[in-house]
């Protein structure tokens, strides 16, 4: 967790925790795709995570921050431009070993498209509520294999009646997953 310290996130201690115990268990074989990256803190709990294991990052977000956005990055002495990509480049991948190649999705995530690459480890912080949370998880879950691990980062076991779409369309769609305590979830 030491080098996330000083990039601004959204995400809370336990957030980084899970994600981090998550993706110790990534092998390799798939690809690696977050929705909802902010400034890349949590990617970056990923990369630390799976150490030199060569891995295809595809973070998906806006990457365009709004006042809350900025606002919170100040905090961190942090001032952001109207386009946070280049920021990430220089503070976050660049400090991701060279075998973990990331790809920055700018766009609405109810837009988002994935290549069909086969994916083994999806994280999802961004695009909660539906019609977007629909079109993300049709999108990429056609795309999850045996042994994909997914996280609906905390929103799954929220009683907050927008969240409720996640788990209605994760009990439709995949009623045989095996869930651990943190909330994410093994497709069978
Ligand atoms: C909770 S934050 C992600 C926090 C991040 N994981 C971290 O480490 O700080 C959600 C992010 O998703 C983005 N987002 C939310 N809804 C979106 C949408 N419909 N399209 C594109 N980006 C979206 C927001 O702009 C924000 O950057």
């Amino acid at each position: 967790m030491g080098l996330t310290v000083s990039i601004p996130t959204m995400a809370s201690a336990q957030h980084h925790a899970i994600i981090g115990e998550l993706a110790a268990g990534f092998r390799g074989w798939g690809a690696i795709v977050e929705c909802g990256v902010y400034l890349g803190a949590t990617t970056l709990t990923v990369s630390e995570a799976i150490g030199t294991t060569a891995a295809e990052f595809h973070c998906y977000d806006n990457f365009a921050p709004n006042d809350y956005e900025k606002t919170l990055a100040l905090e961190s002495q942090v001032i952001l431009p109207d386009d946070s990509r280049d920021w990430i480049r220089q503070n976050v991948i660049s400090q991701m070993p060279d075998a973990h190649v990331v790809h920055l999705h700018q766009g609405r995530l109810r837009k988002a498209e994935w290549c069909g690459k086969p994916i083994e480890l999806f994280i999802l912080d961004g695009g909660k509520t539906d019609p977007t949370f629909s079109h993300v998880v049709e999108t990429f879950s056609r795309c999850w294999k045996a042994g994909t691990i997914v996280c609906l980062l905390d929103a799954y076991f929220s009683a907050a009646d927008q969240y409720l779409c996640q788990r209605r369309w994760l009990e439709a769609n995949f009623p045989n997953h095996s869930r651990v305590e943190s909330g994410a979830f093994f497709v069978a």
